[in-house]
C-alpha cells in the first residue's frame, strides 16, 4: 500500500518494508523507519530553500527522533542540529555534528548545560530570557570568549495548532515578549561576553497552514531590521520548527516549496540569512509502530475493543493531544469492517489510539501499523507499567534492515535501582 499526502513528499509506504518479516524476527511492538523516506523527505526540503537563491541553514530539530543512526542519516543528508539539551547536544556530538553546526535551544537550561554549550563554542545558543543572556555573559567572561547568542522572542502568534504545542503566545513560557527584546538587547549593549548574532522564534508545532509561521517571521524580522539600524550586528533570523504533516487523509499543509519561498520572501528584503529547525516533517512520516493484536472483545457501548501489544508507553501522542494516527493492518483481508476501538495494555483509559476506526474484524495475531510515527513517537516513549522501550529499526529500499536501538530487557531498566 503506497500513501501519498499533498506535501508530493515521500511518506513511507507499507510494501515496501516488509513488516511481517520484521514483526516475526524482531517482536512487537517496535518502531521501523524507513531510510529512503527521510533522505527523500531531506533532499526535497533542501532543495525547495536551494531554489530560492538565499543562504540558509536547516537544523533538524533533534526532539523530534533523536536515535543516533537517524540523527547520523539527517546529518549525511546535509543538514545541521538544533539541540535542546546537553543530552541532545551530546547525542549530536556523537552523530556527528560539529559543534559549529549545533544551535542549542530550551526554555530552561541548566548552570551545568549553559557553561558546557560555552565552552563548545556552539553556532549559537538561542536565549530564552534577560537572566539567560546575563548567566551566558558571565560564563563566557569566566572562560575568556564571547558567546554567539540569538535572542528568542515570543510574538503572541496563534499557531492554531493544539494548545500543548502552542509556544509563540503571549502567555507561553518561551522568549521574550516581542516588545521587551530591544530594551533588553540596549541594556546588555557592552556585555563583553556576548555576541548577538541574530533573534530566534518558534511558534508551535504541527501547523498546517502558512499564516501564523509568516506572520511571527514578518514581526521579527521587523525587530531585527531595526536593532540592526541601531548598530546590533545581527546576522540570522532563526525561524524554528513547526511544519505539520498529513496525519489523516484529505488533509493538507503547505508544500516545501511554499513554506520554503514564504520564509524567504520575509527573509530576502532583511539580508538576513535564514534558519530553520525542521523536526516532525522529516522524521514523522518516515515511521511507523508496528503492533500486534493480543486480545479483542465486544465494547458494551457499541463496536469492538482491539486491544494492541504497544501503547501510550510506546506512542503517548494519541493521550497526551488527543493526536490521529492512521491504523493500518499489515495484511489485506476480505473481512468485513467493523467499528473498532484500538487500545493499548496499560491501565488508562486514555491510552487509546483510535475510537470508531472502521478496520476488517481484527483478530489475535493481526498485525497493525500505527502510521506517521517517525516523529515524537520512541523519543517520548517510557516505562510505565513496567513496560520495556521498543526496539527502533531502520529498513533500506532493498527491504533489509537493521536494528538501530535494541528492545530494553528488564535487566536494563533494573539497572539502576537498589533494593
Ligand atoms: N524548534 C524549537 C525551538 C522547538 O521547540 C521545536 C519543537 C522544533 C524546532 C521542531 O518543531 P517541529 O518541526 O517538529 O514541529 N511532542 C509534540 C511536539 C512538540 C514540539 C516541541 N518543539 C507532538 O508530539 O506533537
Amino acid at each position: 500500500m503506497a500513501v501519498t499526502d499533498t506535501t508530493q513528499a515521500p511518506v513511507f509506504a507499507l510494501d515496501q518494508v516488509p513488516l511481517d518479516r520484521i514483526a516475526a524476527a524482531e517482536g512487537t511492538p517496535c518502531y521501523v523507519y524507513s531510510a529512503p523516506v527521510v533522505r527523500q523527505r531531506l533532499a526535497a526540503l533542501r532543495q525547495a530553500f536551494e531554489a530560492c537563491d538565499w543562504p540558509y541553514a536547516l537544523h533538524y530539530a533533534l526532539k523530534a527522533n533523536s536515535s543516533l543512526a537517524v540523527a547520523s542519516l539527517i546529518r549525511e543528508g546535509g543538514a545541521d542540529a538544533d539541540a535542546n539539551s546537553v543530552g541532545e547536544i551530546a547525542l549530536a556530538r556523537r552523530a556527528g555534528f560539529r559543534p559549529d553546526q549545533i544551535v542549542f535551544t530550551g526554555v530552561g537550561k541548566s548552570p551545568a548545560e549553559l557553561a558546557e554549550a560555552v565552552s563548545l563554542d556552539l553556532k549559537a545558543i538561542n536565549a530564552e530570557s534577560a537572566g539567560e543572556l546575563d548567566r551566558l555573559d558571565a560564563l563566557a567572561r569566566a572562560q575568556g570568549r564571547r558567546v554567539r547568542v540569538a535572542l528568542r522572542v515570543n510574538p503572541d502568534v496563534d499557531a492554531q495548532t493544539h494548545a500543548h504545542i502552542t509556544t509563540g503566545l503571549k502567555t507561553s513560557k518561551f522568549g521574550v515578549p516581542l516588545d521587551d527584546a530591544a530594551a533588553l538587547l540596549r541594556e546588555r549593549r557592552d556585555a563583553a561576553g556576548l555576541e548577538v548574532i541574530g533573534l530566534h522564534v518558534h511558534v508551535g508545532s504541527q501547523i498546517t497552514s502558512l499564516g501564523p509561521l509568516c506572520a511571527a517571521a514578518r514581526k521579527v524580522a521587523d525587530l531585527a531590521v531595526s536593532l540592526r539600524a541601531e548598530g546590533f550586528p545581527l546576522s540570522h533570523l532563526d525561524l524554528g520548527g513547526g511544519l505539520g504533516i498529513v496525519y489523516e487523509r484529505g488533509a493538507d499543509v503547505p508544500t516545501y516549496e511554499a513554506f520554503a519561498q514564504a520564509l524567504v520572501d520575509v527573509a530576502r528584503p532583511t539580508g538576513f540569512t535564514l534558519i530553520v529547525e525542521p523536526g516532525r516533517t522529516l522524521v514523522g512520516p518516515a515511521g511507523v509502530l508496528l503492533a500486534r493484536v493480543i486480545d479483542t472483545k465486544p465494547c458494551a457501548g457499541g463496536g469492538r475493543f482491539v486491544v494492541l501489544d504497544a501503547g501510550m508507553t510506546e506512542l503517548m501522542r494519541p493521550a497526551l493531544y488527543g493526536a490521529f494516527h492512521r491504523i493500518v493492518p499489515v495484511h489485506a483481508t476480505d473481512r468485513p469492517l467493523v467499528p473498532c476501538h484500538v487500545v493499548g495494555p496499560v491501565c488508562e483509559s486514555s491510552d487509546t489510539f483510535g475510537r470508531v476506526r472502521d478496520l476488517p474484524e481484527p483478530a489475535v495475531g493481526d498485525l497493525m501499523a500505527i502510521m506517521d510515527a517517525g516523529a515524537y513517537g520512541a523519543v517520548m516513549s517510557n516505562t510505565y507499567n513496567r513496560r520495556p522501550l521498543p526496539p527502533e529499526l531502520l529498513a533500506e529500499a532493498d527491504g533489509s534492515w537493521r536494528v538501530i536501538r535494541r528492545r530494553q530487557t528488564i535487566d536494563d531498566m533494573l539497572a539502576l535501582e537498589h533494593a
